[in-house]
């Protein structure tokens, strides 16, 4: 199986590893392909994701999506964490093996559990459909 550069070195060190004590959201998912766990913390501010952590037992490709992702959100405006795709994750790393696919779609997931634990907790209404269990971008094309 052959890992982009940048997989490596995310997954040789990952970023925002840990938890984040007094977080304002907190989302954890499962992975049904293959049962691995992914927590993810965030810390909001005026609508913007100040910090974020994730603490996971899946595998390396699911930390190195992590890495990636929490980076990618860190700083950023709620609206654009909620945008955020598996695939755009895969793309900045440059692709995934196409049977590591899955293991992105955690990350994605816990960000979108951490962001709706957020608003429920503060009472903010959401569109429920931004929500909807089936992240099925899977795409192979990024994935070579
Ligand atoms: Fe489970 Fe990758 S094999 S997350």
């Amino acid at each position: 199986m052959e890992y982009s550069e940048k997989v490596m070195e995310h997954f040789a060190t990952p970023h925002n590893v840990g938890k984040i004590e007094d977080a304002d959201g907190i989302g954890e998912v499962g992975n049904a392909k293959c049962g691995d766990i992914m927590k993810m913390y965030i810390k909001v501010q005026d609508g913007i994701i100040t910090d974020v952590k994730f603490n996971t037992y899946g595998c390396a490709s699911a930390i190195a999506t992590s890495s990636m992702a929490t980076d990618m959100i860190k700083g950023k405006p709620i609206e654009d964490a909620l945008k955020l795709t598996n695939q755009a994750v895969v793309e900045a790393l440059d692709g995934l093996p196409a049977v590591k696919i899955h293991c992105s779609v955690l990350a994605e997931e816990a960000i979108k559990a951490a962001v709706k634990d957020y608003y429920d907790k503060n009472g903010i209404s959401y569109d429920p459909a931004l929500f909807q269990e089936d992240s099925c971008h899977y795409d192979h094309h990024h994935a070579e």
